[in-house]
């Protein structure tokens, strides 16, 4: 099948990226030597729509080692690296994405990647999915299953699951313990600052960083700031998670009080508007906005234009706004995830759990088809643990094992 992408000679680039990952990806790399044998993935299409980066695209490569044909397309236009992408080709991946796709083109190359007729499909943040499900119902029969990678993306299943209207089964891989835990938490913690700090060029410590959600990705991202020496803030609408970040050692605040007080602002909520109008309106000049949530809903850019007399970009991946009251506000990478439209995502060792949870996933559905319903499964403690335990392996660490009677007392209620 014909790709389509920017321009099949970056290609070398590309490949070097990918050659430097892999070498940071033992888990991936355990499980694609046992796939080379095994083959669990023979004669089955994949469509891959995720964050088309090196991380990713040796994903892809496990499964085609695994014996899949394999198809890519972009989860996000920002994200997507075109040296990456002409790498895949070069390995005979099908590809459809380039780097600042319109909208119409972003979804030209997901109905494209859909051509391909996948048994499996592999999501993030279920645009994908949801494409299928509302525009290319032809499909329906033919897939066996998918597994989604982030909150935002499950958000939305669940509701289709709730609504009956899911009609192939999904794995939750965000909400496998071995990835949240450690992608979502320590992944989004270095990464988004990553993306700030090459994007910036400018100090944090001293600054105060308002982090809007503190959920693991908030989590993450507020410990990393803390250790850079920031006075940190936290936004919230969940009492529970106000009260962790409280106790956590951070100041807890509305946005209407904390528009005030930062120099950085990160959004990582899943939900939109989270700053608006009366927000910009209050901010310091010269405050810096960026967000890590999944869609680029979260900084309300509408209202920030409005607000603005002039806008310009005045480096890469920084746009200037100048208030019609004078200040100037810094938005990054057009509000959409900052780790990835001016970084690139998550470190190598963290991917390479999140992406052995997700070729694992694809085999249960593989090993598990005409058993499982429509609905949205939990990924099982078995894969959870395996892929710990490969992590520990590949460190070089070993752990404690229990003893007979300590299962026992496990297990018995009366001792
Ligand atoms: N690289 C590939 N997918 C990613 C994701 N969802 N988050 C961060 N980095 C990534």
């Amino acid at each position: 099948m014909e790709s389509s992408i920017r321009d099949l000679t970056l290609a070398p680039s590309g490949q070097q990226k990918i050659d430097w990952v892999s070498a940071h990806m033992p888990v991936l790399n355990r499980l694609r030597a046992q796939f080379e044998n095994e083959k669990p993935f023979a004669g089955k299409k994949i469509v891959i729509c995720l964050h088309l980066e090196a991380k990713t695209a040796y994903l892809a490569l496990t499964l085609q080692f695994g014996g899949a044909q394999v198809c890519v397309a972009a989860s996000n236009p920002l994200s997507t690296q075109d040296d990456v992408v002409a790498a895949l080709v070069q390995n005979g991946i099908t590809a459809h994405a380039w780097y600042g796709a319109s909208d119409e083109e972003y979804e030209r190359h997901l109905h494209s990647a859909l051509d391909f007729e996948p048994d499996l499909i592999i999501d993030d943040g279920g645009d994908l999915v949801a494409t299928v499900h509302r525009e290319r119902r032809e499909l329906l029969n033919k897939i066996c299953g998918g597994a989604e990678e982030t909150t935002t993306g499950l958000l939305r299943l669940r509701a289709m699951d709730q609504a009956g209207e899911l009609k192939f089964p999904m794995m939750a891989v965000n909400d496998a313990e071995s990835k949240y835990l450690f992608d979502n938490r320590y992944g989004t913690g270095q990464s988004v600052w990553d993306g700030i700090m090459r994007t910036t060029n400018l100090v944090v410590a001293g600054k105060t960083v308002v982090v809007a959600g503190y959920g693991w990705c908030g989590k993450g991202v507020s410990l990393r700031a803390k250790g850079l020496g920031a006075r940190v803030v936290i936004t919230e609408v969940q009492p529970i998670r106000a009260n962790e970040a409280w106790m956590d050692g951070f100041e807890v605040m509305p946005m209407a009080e904390a528009a005030k007080r930062g120099d950085f602002f990160i959004t990582l909520t899943g939900n939109k508007d989270v700053i608006r109008r009366e927000h910009f309106q209050a901010m310091k000049d010269g405050a810096i906005l960026c967000n890590a949530g999944h869609f680029d809903v979260e900084i309300n850019k509408t209202e920030l234009t409005a607000l603005s007399q002039n806008q310009r970009t005045i480096r890469h991946n920084i746009q200037a706004f100048e208030l019609k009251n004078g200040k100037k506000i810094y938005l990054l990478a057009e509000g959409r995830l900052v780790n990835l439209a001016a970084g690139d995502g998550h470190p190598a060792e963290v991917m390479d759990m999140s992406f052995a949870i997700q070729t694992l996933s694809l085999k249960y559905l593989i090993e598990n088809s005409g058993q499982l319903k429509n609905h949205v499964y939990r990924v099982t403690p078995e894969i959870d643990q395996q892929v710990a335990r490969l992590r520990l392996e590949s460190l070089g660490l070993s752990i404690d094992i229990l003893t007979e009677e300590q299962e026992q007392y496990l297990r018995v209620w009366h001792e």
